[in-house]
C-alpha cells in the first residue's frame, strides 16, 4: 500500500541546544487517520514542521507520497495542507482573501479559487462570515477558516495541529464530522490533540511522542491494550491512562 508519510529517523537540535526529536520514525499509509499524541514540548509541532518544509531537520529523512522532501520540497509541499498550532492569517483580510491568497500560492487562478473558497468556507459553517475581517471572529471560527484555507489547494494529506483547542463541545463535533467526511473521500490526516477523547473517537492509528522519541505507535486497538487494567486514578479513559503511564514523569 502507498505511504502518505514516511518519517526515518528523524533528529531537530535547535540552535540552543534543546533536541527536540532524538530519532524518530514513522510510517502513515494513504487514507489513514493518525492522531499523534503527546505532552507540551514533546516534539510535535517540531516534527510537523519539519514535514512541511518549515523547520529544518538535523538528520534523518522524510517523503511524502513517495516524494522525498529534500529532492522535491514544493512537489511535496503542494501534497500536503497544514492546519498549524498558531493563529497566522492576516487578522485584517476577509476570510474570503485569505483562502483565495493561499490559493495563489499554489498556482490556482483566481476563477477556480473563489468558487472553491466559498464552498469551503460554507462547508465549514463560515458562509456568512466570509466578508468579515479577520480578528472579528471567534477562536473557534478561525480555527475553521484555518482549515478553510489548508484544504484550498485540494491536498491529499492534511495536517492538523490542535485544531480543536480552545473550541466548544458542539462545534468539536461538528469539526469531528467534517475531518471523518474528509477521511471517507481519501484524505489522509495527521491530527495533534490534548483532547484525548477526540483521538479515540476518530483515530485508527496513533503515536505517542514523550521527549523527542516516539513510546508508542500502532492501532488504536493495541495501543488500548497497553493498558495493565488497573485504573489508575486519573479519572479519564483507557487512552487517558496509557498515555499518563507512557509520559508520566514522576
Ligand atoms: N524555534 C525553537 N527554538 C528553540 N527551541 C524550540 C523551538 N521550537 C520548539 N522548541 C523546543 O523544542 C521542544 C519541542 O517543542 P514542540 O513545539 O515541538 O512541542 P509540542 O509537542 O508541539 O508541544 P505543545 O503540545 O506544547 O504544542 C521544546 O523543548 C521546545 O521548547
Ligand atoms: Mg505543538
Amino acid at each position: 500500500m502507498e505511504n502518505a508519510l514516511v518519517v526515518t529517523d528523524v533528529k531537530k537540535r535547535y540552535a540552543g541546544g534543546t533536541e527536540a526529536l532524538k530519532g524518530v520514525s514513522l510510517t502513515i499509509p494513504k487514507g489513514e487517520f493518525f492522531a499523534l499524541l503527546g505532552p507540551n514540548g514533546a516534539g510535535k509541532t517540531t516534527l510537523i514542521g519539519i514535514i512541511t518544509g518549515l523547520v529544518t531537520k538535523t538528520e534523518g529523512s522524510v517523503s511524502v507520497f513517495g516524494i522525498d522532501i529534500d529532492k522535491e520540497p514544493e512537489r511535496a509541499r503542494s501534497l500536503i495542507g497544514l492546519c498549524g498550532q498558531e493563529i497566522n492569517f492576516d487578522p485584517w483580510m476577509k476570510p474570503l482573501d485569505i483562502v483565495v491568497n493561499q490559493a495563489g500560492y499554489y498556482g490556482i487562478p483566481r476563477s477556480v479559487a473563489v468558487p472553491r473558497a466559498k464552498r469551503l468556507l460554507a462547508d465549514l459553517g463560515l458562509a456568512d462570515k466570509s466578508d468579515q475581517i479577520g480578528f472579528k471572529l471567534s477562536g473557534g471560527m478561525k480555527r475553521r477558516l484555518m482549515i478553510a484555507r489548508a484544504l484550498i489547494h485540494q491536498p491529499k494529506f492534511l495536517i492538523l495541529d490542535e485544531p480543536t483547542a480552545g473550541v466548544d463541545v458542539e462545534l468539536r463535533r461538528s469539526m469531528w464530522d467534517y475531518l471523518t467526511t474528509l477521511t471517507k473521500e481519501g484524505i489522509t490526516i495527521l491530527l495533534t490533540t490534548h483532547y484525548l477523547e477526540e483521538a479515540e473517537r476518530l483515530a485508527k492509528h496513533v503515536a505517542i511522542i514523550n521527549k523527542g522519541q516516539i513510546v508508542a505507535n500502532g492501532s488504536m486497538e493495541d495501543i488500548l491494550a497497553l493498558h495493565d487494567g488497573t485504573a489508575s486514578g486519573y479519572g479519564g479513559g483507557k487512552l487517558e491512562d496509557v498515555f499518563m503511564q507512557l509520559t508520566s514523569t514522576t
